[in-house]
C-alpha cells in the first residue's frame, strides 16, 4: 500500500488527539508540535521498545539522561559553533529567510511583463510561459532581490543566569549525543565497562531549522534516539578494522527494528553519503530514508564519528578521555558508531505505514494497523448497552482490572458498529465486548454465561471467551503467540 497523503495524515492526527499545532489558539508556530492524548501514548511507546531492545535487552548497553543545557564550550569543541550552520539569503523586501540551496527548488511568483504585470506562481525551475523569464526575485513575493547567501548557524542561543552577557552565553542542544560524550569517562568509570559498548539517550534537541515543515518531519524543537557505540580501533572483526564491521552491523540492526515495528521493508531504502556531504566529524554515514508523502527523506542515520567527539573535547577540557586497552597495554581513544533516529520522524513513519483504508459491508473503514506494543489503546472495553447497570458495571470492572497491565480505556458513547471504528482508526488492536449473555437477565432469572466478546482490528474476527482467561489470552497477544494461535482455541463470535 502506497502511503496516505499528509494532509489526510494531519487531519487524523488532529480529530483523533494524536498531534495538534503548538499554540494553536494564538494562530500556531508551524514548527513545533504538541502531542495529544494518544500521541504521547504512541511516542511513550516507541520509545519505550526503543530503550527495551538496544538497551535493555543487551549487555553491551547502558543508558543516560544528560542535561538539555551544557557548558558552552561543549558546542565549541563539538563543531557546531563553527560548523552547524546552513546558508540563507534574505528577501531584502518582505524580509523572508530562505535556504540558499533549497530556493531553486520552490514554486516561485512572478509579476509578468508580457501580461501587463499579471501575477503568476511558476513550478519550481521552471520559466514564465509568458515572457521566458527565469527566477531571479524572491520565490514568496516575487519583489524583492536576494542577498548573497550567509552562513546561519541553527542553534538556539540563551542565557543562564538573571544576567544577559557574553559570559553567560550558551545553546539549547542541538543533538543529544554531545551530553553522551561529555560524560563518557562517568560512565566509564562507574560502570567498569569493556569496550566495544554502547551509552544511549533519548531526549529533546532543538534547531532553528530555517525551513522547517513537511508536518512533524522538520520542527525546531523534537526528540532523538541516540546511541554511541564505542570500539577499539585497533580491534578487528571478519578481516576488517572493528569500527567499520560493526557500523555494518548498527545499519542492519536499525533497519530491521523499523521492519520488527510495521514499516514495510520496500518502505526504506539506505543512503551513503557522498565525501561532500559527510558532517565534519563523519568518517561514514548511511542514511535510511522512508518514502514520506513528499518523497524519499531521512528517517535517521547510522554515522562513523571515529575518535573527533572524544579528542575534542579532551583538547577543550583538558581531561583525558581515553580507554585503557589491557591486551596492548596502552591507552586508546575509541571509535565511536553512532545510530541516531528521530523520535518524530519514526513515529511519523509508522503511523504512515500502519494507514490504510478499506470497503467492509459497503462502508469505508480507516485503520491505524500500528504493531500491537506502539499502539497508543491496547484495549477498549465497550458495553453493548450502556442502559443495563449490570453490563457497565462489569465492564468497568474489567478495565480497570486490565488496565494494571495495559493501556485500556472504557467506551460507551455510541452504538458498538461505531465505537469499533473509531477505534480502528485509532490503532487499537483488541476490543473486548459485554453483553447480555455475559452477565444474564435477573429478571427474566437468567444466569449469564461469564463470557466476552474479543474483535481482532485487522482481521475483525471475533472470539468468545471467560472473562477469567483474558489475562492470560492479553498476555500471549502482547507476547510473540499470533491471533490465529490464540481463536483457534475458542468458538468464533457472530460480528
Ligand atoms: N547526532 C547526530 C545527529 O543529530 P542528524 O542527522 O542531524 O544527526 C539525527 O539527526 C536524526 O534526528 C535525523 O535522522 C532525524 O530523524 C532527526 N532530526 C534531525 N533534525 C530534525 C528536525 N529538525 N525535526 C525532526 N527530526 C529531526
Amino acid at each position: 500500500m502506497s502511503a496516505p497523503n499528509m494532509d489526510v495524515l494531519v487531519s487524523l492526527a488532529k480529530r483523533r488527539g494524536f498531534i495538534f499545532q503548538s499554540s494553536e489558539i494564538y494562530g500556531g508556530t508551524g514548527s513545533c508540535w504538541d502531542y495529544g492524548p494518544l500521541g504521547v501514548e504512541l511516542k511513550q511507546n516507541i520509545k519505550r521498545v526503543w530503550w527495551r531492545d538496544f538497551i535493555q535487552e543487551r549487555p553491551d548497553m547502558v543508558g543516560l539522561d544528560a542535561s538539555i543545557l551544557m557548558h558552552a564550550t561543549v558546542w565549541k569543541a563539538s563543531g557546531h559553533v563553527d560548523n552547524f550552520t546552513d546558508p540563507m539569503v534574505d528577501c531584502r523586501e518582505c524580509k523572508r529567510r530562505f535556504r540558499a540551496d533549497q530556493v531553486g527548488d520552490m514554486a516561485w511568483l512572478h509579476f509578468c511583463p508580457a501580461t501587463k504585470g499579471n501575477k503568476f506562481t511558476i513550478p519550481a525551475g521552471g520559466p514564465c510561459p509568458h515572457c521566458g523569464a527565469t527566477r531571479t526575485l524572491c520565490p514568496e513575493c516575487g519583489k524583492g532581490e536576494l542577498t548573497a547567501p550567509r552562513q546561519f548557524n541553527l542553534m538556539f542561543k540563551t542565557f543562564m543566569g538573571p544576567v544577559e552577557e557574553d559570559a553567560a552565553l550558551t545553546y539549547l542542544r542541538p543533538e543529544t549525543a554531545q551530553g553522551i560524550f561529555v560524560n563518557f569517562d562517568n560512565v566509564l568509570q562507574s560502570m567498569r565497562l569493556k569496550l566495544p559498548f554502547g551509552i544511549a539517550q533519548i531526549g529533546k534537541a532543538f534547531r532553528n531549522e530555517i525551513t522547517p515543515g513537511n508536518f512533524i518531519f522538520r520542527s525546531r524543537e523534537f526528540e532523538q534516539m541516540e546511541i554511541e557505540y564505542f570500539v577499539n580501533p585497533n580491534d578487528r572483526m571478519d578481516g576488517r578494522p572493528a569500527d567499520e564491521a560493526i557500523h555494518d552491523t548498527w545499519i542492519e540492526a536499525c533497519r530491521a527494528w523499523f521492519v520488527r515495528y510495521g514499516l514495510a521493508a520496500d518502505h526504506m531504502k539506505f543512503h551513503e553519503h557522498e565525501t561532500a556531504e559527510l558532517a565534519h566529524y563523519s568518517k561514514r554515514t548511511v542514511d535510511i530514508l522512508y518514502k514520506f508523502p513528499m518523497g524519499w527523506s531521512e528517517l535517521m542515520g547510522i554515522a562513523n564519528r571515529t575518535d573527533f567527539d572524544l579528542k575534542q573535547h579532551s583538547k577543550f577540557s583538558g581531561k583525558s578521555l581515553t580507554y585503557f586497552d589491557e591486551e596492548r597495554k596502552e591507552h586508546i581513544v575509541p571509535f565511536v558508531i553512532e545510530p541516531s533516529a528521530g523520535v518524530d520522524r519514526a513515529l511519523l513513519a509508522f503511523l504512515l505505514d500502519a494507514y490504510q483504508e478499506e470497503e467492509v459491508r459497503g462502508e469505508k473503514r480507516v485503520l491505524l494497523r500500528l504493531h500491537r506494543e506502539l499502539a497508543p489503546i491496547t484495549i477498549a472495553v465497550l458495553p453493548l448497552l450502556k442502559k443495563r447497570p449490570e453490563i457497565v458495571s462489569t465492564a468497568h470492572e474489567l478495565r480497570t482490572r486490565l488496565a494494571k497491565r495495559w493501556r485500556t480505556v472504557y467506551d460507551d458513547t455510541a452504538a458498538i458498529g461505531r465505537l469499533y471504528r473509531r477505534q480502528d482508526e485509532v490503532g487499537t488492536p483488541y476490543c473486548v465486548t459485554v453483553d447480555v449473555k455475559t452477565v444474564g437477565d435477573r429478571e427474566k432469572g437468567e444466569a449469564g454465561d461469564g463470557k466476552v466478546t474479543i474483535r481482532e482490528r485487522d482481521s475483525m474476527e471475533q472470539i468468545r471467551v471467560p472473562l477469567a482467561d483474558l489475562d492470560t489470552i492479553f498476555g500471549r497477544l502482547m507476547g510473540e503467540t499470533a491471533w490465529s494461535e490464540v481463536a483457534a482455541a475458542y468458538p468464533r463470535a457472530e460480528g
